[in-house]
């Protein structure tokens, strides 16, 4: 067999240059890398080539590279977070390994070792752990990259990959309430598509939608499918109601992983802190947009958030459709909080486990 990822041949070549860390304050999500990166080279002929760290800068691609043509890109987004005691832990990294594997599988890019992976991931985040802030709410956001790097465009798969993996420092990526506009126009993604995998090839066509929302004076589009408005999901966050259904009952519900949806290591996560505390019905089916206008005038809304990676947990204050601005409740006891009382709980457990302050077979260590 040739060879796999293997994390003992591991190089390192440091920089000579390293930077100076920024003002946690000042962090936004997404601009501020640092000293360093991982590569990890692949040819269909010789495997898996020797795994290196160097420092951060430009990748050299051939202009006829298969992920510059023809987009053959999946990646990841996972966090490193420091618990007060200082030691630095990843959360859940395993899923985030598996999902890359899935997404990867679906471009033709070749398999990996996950724990091999995983094995360099957390040497990249030991090596350059001092830009991991130590403030609550902040964390290093880690993005895991794999590419086709073959130079061909004949469209049958790229024999040469790189699997590369760098990091930003990251403060909250919305530090307030978002307003949704609910698009009927354009579709984020649809069945026996590829929603569920996390490629760049779902992102890039919704950058013209989304910036026009923006512009619009809201944050993100609630992206709907089909003539009956199913409710799926952001784009950088799955969707959450809570609400009382029509039969009186109390539930916490997201939309089902379909192949419409992507499937988010925070979704999962707060439905199985959700199903643990047992005080309500928590379900993964369909919503669509006329039900959820219907609770809305009927009082049956209780909250709506989003959830990610990026964006950890965002209550959702305004959903614009069909031309009508919804009021979505927030908390009626405060005026000016920034969770719902069900979006502040879960986000409160999360971040508990994910900074060490509750312990979790969650938590890993670097
Ligand atoms: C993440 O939450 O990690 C994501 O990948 C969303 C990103 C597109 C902002």
């Amino acid at each position: 067999a040739l060879p796999n990822i293997d994390a003992s041949k591991l190089t390192k070549t440091l920089t000579t240059a390293p930077k100076e860390l920024a003002d946690p304050k000042t962090l936004t999500f997404g601009k501020g890398f640092t000293d360093h990166m991982l590569c990890i080279k692949y040819t269909e002929d010789g495997g898996w080539e020797a795994p290196e760290i160097k420092p951060y800068g430009p990748l050299e691609i051939d202009p006829a590279a298969f992920v510059l043509n023809y987009s053959v890109e999946a990646f990841e987004g996972m966090k490193a977070y420091r618990a007060a005691d200082g030691t630095v832990n990843l959360f859940r990294p395993e899923m985030n390994m598996k999902r890359l594997s899935t997404s990867s599988q679906r471009l033709m890019l070749p398999e990996f070792d996950q724990k091999q992976f995983l094995q360099c991931i957390k040497e990249l985040v030991a090596l350059d752990e001092r830009f991991i802030p130590a403030e609550h709410g902040y964390s290093l956001y880690i993005r895991p990259n794999f590419i086709g790097t073959e130079p061909n465009l004949n469209l049958k798969y790229s024999r040469e990959a790189l699997l590369y993996v760098y990091m930003a420092p990251v403060g909250p990526y919305f530090p307030r309430t978002v307003k949704l506009l609910a698009n009927t126009a354009d579709v984020r993604a649809w069945p026996g598509g590829v929603g569920s995998f996390k490629v760049g090839g779902n992102y890039a066509p919704a950058l013209r939608p989304t910036m026009d929302v923006i512009k619009s004076g809201y944050d993100q589009i609630l992206w709907l499918l089909g003539d009956d408005h199913y409710v799926t999901e952001v784009g950088t966050m799955n969707f959450f109601i809570f609400w009382t259904t029509p039969e009186g009952e109390k539930e916490l519900v997201t939309a089902p992983l379909d192949g419409i949806i992507l499937p988010g290591v925070t979704r999962d996560s707060l439905l199985a802190l959700a199903r643990g505390w047992g005080e309500f019905k928590v379900s993964e089916r369909k919503v669509t947009m006329p039900e959820l206008v219907a609770a809305l005038a009927e009082g049956r809304l209780i909250e709506a958030f989003g959830a990610g990676t990026a964006c950890v947990v965002c209550s959702v204050s305004t959903v614009l459709y069909e031309g009508a601005d919804y009021q979505i409740p927030v908390d009626p006891a405060n005026p000016d909080a920034v969770y719902g009382p069900l979006a502040g709980r879960l986000h409160r457990e999360l971040l508990d486990i994910q900074y060490g302050k509750t312990p979790s077979p969650w938590t890993v260590p670097v």
